[in-house]
Formats: C-alpha cells, sequence, structure tokens
C-alpha cells in the first residue's frame, strides 16, 4: 500500500539516516524541502524530494498536500501517563500560595497519586490512561515514554507497567516503558530509606525483569527525595538487568546529580530547571541528551531551563511534556514546542529539533523515529495551509494539525 504526498509546501526535517541527534549551533538548522514530495509504503517512508522528481506512480494513494507543512510526528520522550484520578485539589492549594514542595510534606503529590493508583484496579488504570495516549496522538505524538512510579509497591508498580504493555500491545505508536519505583519514598520508609531500596532490588526488579515491563530505569535524584549515592545505586542495579537510566534531576536543586548520571552512562537526564556551569561543562561531549519539559515549569511556576545557555555551549536538547496528574496535566506537544520558543527563546528551528531528532535519541529510537529518513516510520504530521511553520508556535493556542498518520495510517 502507498500513499503519495505532493505539492508539499515545507517538508521539514529532512535528514541522512547517520544523523541520530543534533547538538548547539547545528539546532539552529531544520532541513528542509519546498515544494516536495513524499512517499509512503505501508509503515515506512522510501522517497521524498522535489516535485520535479516526483514518481509517476499509479497505484498510490494521491494526497495533494498545497499550501500545507509536514513534518515528523513529535517524540515525548518523558510521560507518566499511566495513572489513577487527578491533583486537582493540589492545584488549587497552589494557587492559594503553597508550594510543590509544601503540598508534598503534607503528605500530598507524588504519594497521593501513589494511594489513588493503589486503591485502583488495573482495568480501570488502562481505561484511564488509553485516553491521555489517544489525547496525544490526535495532538500529533507519534512515541511516547511512559514510566511507572506512582505505585511505590511491589504490586503496584507490576501494575502500572503490566498496563504500559498492554498499551504497547493495542496501539500502533511506539512506546519504551521506564521504571520509577525510585519516585518518592513511602511514608512507611521515610526514616528507613535502605529498607525502600532493597524492596526495588530485590523485590520489584527481579519481577520487571522476568516479565520483560521495562526498557529503561529513571529515580527522582533530588533534596528530599533520593540523595545521588541513592541514585547511583538504583543506576547500577538497572544495568544489570539491562536498564539504561534515564533521570529526573536538577528540577528544584543541583546536588551533583548530572555528573553522577554521565558516570553512569544514562541516555538523558530530564527537567534541569537548575544549571550549573559544572553541570554544563560535565553533559558537554557525553552522551547523554538534555530534556527539558517546559510545560512543567509554566504549570507549576519554576524556571524554564536555561536553553540558550546550554545550546550556546555546545550542548543537545530535547523537548518532552512530562505529562503526569501532579506538575503537568498536559501531554500536548504543540503547546511544548510553543512553550519553548516562546518563554525558552528556542527558535522554531531548534524546539522542533529538540521534540523530534532529539526526543528520538533520549528514547532511544532515532534509528526508526524523529526524522524524515527513507527506511524510518511513515510517522508525519499534515498541517492546515500555513503560511510556514513558524505559524506552528505562533499560533500557540490553535489547533494547527489536519492529520496525523502513525506507521503510514491516518489515526
Ligand atoms: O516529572 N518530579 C518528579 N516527578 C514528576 C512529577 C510527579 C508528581 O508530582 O506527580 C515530574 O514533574
Ligand atoms: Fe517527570
Amino acid at each position: 500500500m502507498q500513499t503519495l504526498f505532493t505539492n508539499i509546501k515545507e517538508l521539514l526535517q529532512v535528514r541522512p539516516a547517520n544523523i541520530d541527534k543534533v547538538s548547539g549551533s547545528a539546532m539552529a538548522i531544520l532541513p528542509k524541502i519546498d515544494n516536495a514530495f513524499l512517499l509512503i509504503e505501508n509503515d515506512l517512508i522510501v522517497d521524498f524530494g522535489p516535485m520535479e522528481n516526483c514518481p509517476k506512480t499509479t497505484d498510490a494513494t494521491i494526497i495533494d498536500a498545497s499550501g500545507r507543512v509536514i513534518l515528523p510526528t513529535w517524540v515525548d520522550s518523558h510521560t507518566h501517563i499511566v495513572y489513577a484520578g487527578n491533583r486537582i485539589q493540589e492545584f488549587v492549594d497552589r494557587i492559594n500560595g503553597l508550594s510543590y514542595e509544601e503540598i508534598f510534606n503534607r503528605g500530598g503529590g507524588i504519594l497521593n497519586s501513589a494511594t489513588k493508583l493503589n486503591e485502583t484496579l488495573e482495568d480501570e488504570i488502562y481505561e484511564q490512561s488509553k485516553l491521555r495516549l489517544e489525547e496525544v496522538m490526535q495532538q500529533g505524538t507519534g512515541a511516547v515514554e511512559i514510566k511507572s512510579g506512582y505505585g511505590l509497591t511491589v504490586e503496584g508498580e507490576l501494575k502500572m507497567l503490566r498496563v504500559i504493555k498492554r498499551l504497547k500491545e493495542n496501539y500502533p505508536i511506539a512506546i519504551k516503558a521506564t521504571f520509577l519505583g525510585a519516585h518518592a519514598f513511602p511514608e512507611a520508609y521515610k526514616e528507613d530509606h535502605k529498607a525502600y531500596i532493597d524492596l526495588i532490588i530485590n523485590e520489584m526488579l527481579p519481577k520487571i525483569a522476568t516479565e520483560g515491563l521495562a526498557d529503561y530505569i529513571d529515580a527522582f535524584l533530588e533534596t528530599g527525595y533520593f540523595s545521588v549515592e541513592e541514585t547511583i545505586k538504583i543506576m547500577e542495579v538497572g544495568k544489570k538487568y539491562g536498564l539504561i537510566s534515564k533521570i529526573h534531576v536538577n528540577q528544584f536543586t543541583a546536588i551533583g546529580g548530572i555528573k553522577a548520571c554521565v558516570e553512569q552512562g544514562a541516555l538523558s537526564v530530564d527537567h534541569l530547571e537548575i544549571v550549573t556551569d559544572e553541570d554544563i561543562a560535565v553533559l558537554k561531549d557525553s552522551n547523554t541528551m538534555p530534556v527539558a519539559l517546559p510545560s512543567c515549569s509554566y504549570f507549576i511556576s519554576i524556571p524554564y531551563t536555561p536553553a540558550r545557555k546550554m545550546m550556546n555551549a555546545g550542548l543537545p536538547l530535547a523537548l518532552a511534556s512530562d505529562y503526569n496528574p501532579g506538575t503537568t496535566p498536559s501531554g500536548n506537544m504543540n503547546f511544548v514546542v510553543a512553550t519553548a520558543c516562546i518563554k525558552m527563546k528556542m527558535t522554531p528551528e531548534e524546539a522542533i529539533n529538540a521534540a523530534t531528532i532529539n526526543g528520538a535519541y533520549a528514547m532511544g529510537i532515532s534509528a526508526t523515529h524523529g526524522s524524515i529518513t527513507k527506511g524510518k516510520k511513515a510517522n508525519i504530521l499534515l498541517t492546515q495551509p500555513l503560511t510556514s511553520y513558524y505559524e506552528l508556535p505562533y499560533s500557540f493556542g490553535t489547533n494547527l494539525i489536519d492529520k496525523v498518520m502513525i506507521e503510514g495510517k491516518f489515526i
């Protein structure tokens, strides 16, 4: 089965297969073809180029994309979309003056979601989570990482990861599962961190490995959550099970966590609202992708990741949503891209690179996703007629995506 898009006004993010991420000044370049064609066969991109080279195929379904932009679907490398209920009361509490930290210290925050998760049946969690997945697919996300971390018990963590597994089986979108048992210390372990870490290592991880439920491992490395030493332990044991780390770090404080993550070979370090010069030096020339989550900064009113400073130092940067009930109840990557432009002063080119090819790197899928490349998955966004792709972040509140194709099929 073939689909041929013709007369595409701008075909964005056209890359050779050997590019797996872009860094520093290269992020300002978004390779594109004006007046292009794009040929899809089954689930793959098989050809593209300027219209004068358009194949005269007869069996393809032809879609005239005059006036429209085509780009790869968003790659959202950091979400927590499997959860139960919501945290609407905490939202109002913050409006009334409480901070995220104060809410957590009262037993709310992650522990509030953990209570709800453990009280909810797996089928019900699946039903709630699939609606979020369907929502983000409609918004243009074509690959998504999903974390556990609201169980914080053996059964709760397994329940979350089994829900992620069902989502993987039932939806065409690429999903990577990340085990985040080290998200917060449950109340009963507040005074005995070692016992909870032992539970993760001796009870959770072996079962997760036996069922093949996780692709990556994560921890919340932060003052009041997991220390540098505790997180190193989690990363080391994760590696023994073949789980590379993707770590929540530097959201509120810089305590040397990024260095530890880079030394452990983390695939990504995520949040980075607070970044020191030393953190930047450590990330330079590493294989670890820094990931910014601007919707989180927006929602809980914390600083934005210093993207300009990081890119000026030559670093790459990825953008992800962080969709979760506490700090980011939105998985809309169009908003993420627009907010990165508006609040972090990323150019549209930089933001689109960060939300596609660099997101794919942060998920470990850049061989198949994140760019318009022959042989990659046919995951594309077809926009409404636009002046140019600048309109995507400019008209930040308007849905400009007309159609989403995932693995060769419109959803
Ligand atoms: O990425 N910071 C840690 N984890 C999530 C939020 C967790 C929550 O409040 O539910 C985050 O922001
Ligand atoms: Fe997160």
